[in-house]
């Protein structure tokens, strides 16, 4: 019997290496112990087999079994290394056996890499960093229990998202640290090691309170994306059960509330521009601006929104946001950012320290542009001809209330703004001066908060975008 000791619970080189001596000497799986013993504690058994000549040593192990055992070997399964070398010997006598995706074996070690990348995937969108108290540089730390040792294999996207942050992910197998040069893994740790709490906490909240749809819970479908055994260490899944529970108020709250419709005086206001064919004349104030919108024909975006949406805000304001069109709740309520986006902006402003009021808040295009889906509207993102007719009444406003920061949120914001693309990641977080000793400034659209796919990029953005909007009022101030 032979026993090969492995130095951790995921040495895909050890086991490599064994695997080759052991197959290249004939030693059949049934011959072979495979067991973890770390560093420390590691004892001799006797050399491996030494490879006889005969065989002449050499054989090609196809591509897709390599990255098939670099998956499985993270595996909980104590089986795993013993599974992979027998499927590894059978290819000597079956050179496909890899194309059978029927043989029980090739298809319980392929489940296995599945279950792998999908507790990856998880780690991705689940890790949580919370800050560490009174660390200078800053350094933050995140708990996470996986369902197989994926902390190696993950650690790269980490890196990569959170280059310049120090930091550590705690698992009950390993640790990773960074220190924003090197990453060094370190034992296993518990729970109780890494922090309980911070104000990132409440940011998560809010963004998942704002961003759940309660005419769209599906529990069955919510709880395989988001599995229960993730919840504790989620700090907006305290807010599910709840969420869960009001669902069906909400819903046919939503039903109920109907569009507001422009107040009366925008009505007579632009009713009275039109009678008088004065509709392209410059218009001399804000209210001016709100009768228009109402009546604007400048594209064809108005025919399928219940209304224009102006900008609102102090009227002589320093700092002046320009987002990109009305969304859904927005059309409905006929003012801007008042929905989910704005939901996460107004919590951002507050971060920032920034007073929404004595801010100008309006959009690049001010109509909702949007495609029914079922019961649903899906926004449809302005096209430049839109967005360059709608740069009348932005222009207008830019004028009247005559800013001395503007910030585009997002693309196409920047488009109307500097009338040119501009792309945001590059463009965020410095000062572009715009004619008229105007400073222009880029940053994130809150919606890209809200859709970023994994929850480490959306944590770096959303710190990226607390700052840009508290650059942007020192500015202004
Ligand atoms: N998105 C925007 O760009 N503007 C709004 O007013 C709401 C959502």
């Amino acid at each position: 019997m032979q026993v090969i000791r492995l130095a951790s619970e995921t040495d895909f080189a050890g086991w490599r290496a064994a695997a080759r001596r052991l197959r290249r000497a004939g030693t059949p799986p049934e011959a072979v112990v495979w067991m973890v013993t770390p560093d420390e504690v590691l004892m001799d058994d006797g050399p491996l087999p030494a490879v006889p000549t005969s065989t002449g040593g050499h054989f090609a192990v196809p591509r897709d079994f390599l990255e098939l055992a670099e998956t499985v070997v993270c595996h909980r399964s104590p089986e795993r290394f013993a599974r992979l070398y027998r499927l590894l010997w059978r290819m000597a006598s079956e050179p496909n056996l890899m194309k059978i995706v029927t043989d029980p074996e090739v298809a319980g070690l392929t489940d296995m890499a599945k279950a792998v990348s999908r507790a990856s995937h998880k780690m991705k969108a689940f890790v949580r960093f919370r800050k560490l108290e009174g660390e200078t540089p800053e350094t933050y730390a995140a708990w996470f229990e996986p369902p197989h040792r994926v902390l190696e294999r993950t650690a790269p996207f980490f890196i990569e998202r959170f280059a310049n942050m120090r930091f550590s992910i705690l698992t009950p197998d390993a640790t990773l640290l960074w220190d924003t040069r090197a990453a060094r893994f370190g034992p296993g740790a518990r729970a109780s090691d890494a922090p309980a709490d911070d104000v990132l906490e409440d940011f998560w909240r809010t963004y998942y309170a704002s961003t759940f749809n309660p005419a769209r819970l599906k529990v069955a479908a919510m709880t395989r994306e988001m599995p229960r055994a993730y919840w504790r260490n989620l700090p907006e899944a305290s807010l599910i059960p709840d969420l869960i529970a009001s669902a069906s108020a909400r819903t046919a709250q939503m039903v109920e509330q109907a569009a507001t419709q422009p107040s009366a005086r925008a009505r007579k206001a632009a009713a009275k521009l039109s009678r008088d064919g004065s509709f392209d004349d410059v218009p001399r104030d804000l209210e001016e601006v709100v009768a228009g919108v109402q009546i604007c024909r400048r594209c064809d975006l108005w025919r399928d929104a219940t209304q224009g949406v102006p900008g609102e805000g102090a009227v002589r304001a320093a700092l002046m946001f320009v987002g990109e069109q009305p969304g859904d709740q927005e059309d409905l309520a006929g003012k801007p950012f008042v929905g989910p986006a704005g939901v996460l902006f107004n919590q951002a402003l507050e971060k920032a320290g920034v007073p929404r009021e004595r801010t100008y808040v309006t959009n690049a295009v001010k109509h909702f542009k949007h495609e029914p889906r079922g019961k649903r509207r899906i926004h449809q993102t302005p096209t430049a001809g839109e967005v360059r007719a709608c740069r009348w009444w932005l222009d207008a406003e830019r004028r009247l209330v005559r800013p001395r920061v503007i910030v585009a949120l997002g693309a196409t914001a920047a488009l109307a703004v500097f009338g040119k693309p501009m792309p945001v990641a590059a463009s965020r977080g410095q000062a572009l001066p715009l004619p008229d000793q105007v400073q222009g400034m880029v940053t994130y659209h809150p919606s890209y908060l809200l859709r970023v796919p994994d929850e480490a990029t959306k944590a770096q953005a959303w710190k990226a975008f607390v700052a840009d909007l508290g650059m942007a009022w020192k500015l202004a101030g």
